[in-house]
């Protein structure tokens, strides 16, 4: 956890500016509506070696989403959640938090954006509890007279209560995470931003991550949060995005991701009726036929699924089922990113 204005001073290399010409011409560009909390436009990273690490970007966070921002290690997430912190200055594109332009309002807007990323971070001698009072101090927005009674809380919410007064040095690194979580819950957050919030925790550390934005997701906070590992946050989600190789691959409603164009239908017969089945499905154009024992399938496309049934019994075959399937999620992001464990480059 990175106090976010500290960290843009401690952090000379990207220090965000607000004078640069893009920068000047970026305010001007007209913002996206009000309805996303996230949103970014052709947004992209190249390093001074010269790798893109992420490549024309437009994400798109609805207000209120739990937003989960997937794709294998070095697809290019916190280098995109770091553009949207104000703590990498993208080469081109523009980001918008919370309907501000950024990094140009970052001053603005970042203390209502609360964010687990790595960097610099906590002090290795001081208590958990301490380290979140000096988090606290440098936020010139709270009220040090109210830092007691939130500190409590949020060590609480995480489950480091017992564990508040251990050294940071001594923390395990699931510990440090929820020191991390806890300093982004120290006052109420429009926008939380975490970046793969469960690496470190054990399995029961990971379901407690993901109540914790569940209830937060249920207050009204819009939740951004990245993760090499679709299964860990995917249940949570409202919303998805998959990065591959720098690039925004896939993006929408976690139910809608799984492309739709790739359903197929499976109509289980009897022997007999199985070569009219397929040449049914073939007929009304539908393609990749394909027949297993009594089953005979085909992709749907945009095909209605009442007119398959229809034109089936038409024909006289007999229905034992008939079934849609469409690609699990795991298989869209197995698809679109490779073998989804690889570290992609
Ligand atoms: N400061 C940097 N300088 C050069 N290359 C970097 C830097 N930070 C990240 N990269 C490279 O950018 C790519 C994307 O990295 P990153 O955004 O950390 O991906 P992810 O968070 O998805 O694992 C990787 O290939 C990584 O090596
Ligand atoms: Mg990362």
């Amino acid at each position: 956890m990175t106090d976010l204005r500290t960290a843009a001073r401690d952090d000379p290399r990207e220090r965000v500016a607000g004078s640069s010409p893009a920068a000047r011409s970026a305010t001007t560009t007209e913002a996206p509506p009000g309805a996303f909390a996230v949103a970014t436009d052709g947004l992209t990273k190249r390093f001074r070696s010269g790798q893109v690490a992420v490549d024309h970007v437009d994400l798109a966070v609805p207000r209120g989403a739990v937003y989960g921002f997937l794709g294998p290690n070095g697809s290019g997430k916190t280098t995109t959640i770091r553009m949207l912190l104000g703590l990498v200055r993208p080469t081109s594109g523009q980001a918008w938090v919370l309907g501000h332009p950024v990094p140009q309002a970052a001053g603005r807007v970042l203390p209502h954006v609360g964010a687990l990323v790595e960097g610099p971070g906590f002090q290795p001698y001081l208590s958990g509890r301490a380290n979140l009072a000096r988090v606290d101090a440098a936020d010139a927005t709270t009220d040090p007279r109210t830092l007691a009674r939130r500190t409590d809380e949020a060590l609480e919410r995480v489950g480091l209560a017992a564990a508040a007064d251990k050294r940071f040095r001594q923390y395990s690194l699931g510990m440090k995470q929820r020191l991390g979580l806890a300093a982004a819950l120290l006052r109420p957050r429009a926008l939380l931003v975490l970046d793969e919030p469960t690496n470190g925790l054990d399995p029961q550390g990971t379901r407690e991550v993901r109540h914790l934005v569940r209830e937060l997701a249920a207050d009204g906070t819009t939740v951004l949060v990245s993760s090499h590992l679709l299964t860990e946050i995917e249940q949570v989600c409202s919303h998805i995005g998959i990065m591959s190789g720098g690039r925004l691959v896939r993006q929408g409603r976690r139910t809608d991701i799984a492309d739709p164009a790739q359903a197929r239908v499976e109509v289980d017969t009897v022997p007999a009726h199985v070569v009219r089945a397929a040449e049914v499905l073939a007929a009304l154009g539908l393609p990749e036929v394909r027949v297993a024992g009594d089953r005979v399938g085909a992709a749907l496309g945009a095909t209605d699924p009442a007119r398959v049934t229809a034109a089936l019994v038409g024909a006289g075959v007999d229905v034992a089922a008939l079934a849609v399937r469409r690609p699990t999620l795991e298989q869209v992001f197995v698809e679109l990113t490779g073998e989804g464990f690889d570290v992609a480059r």
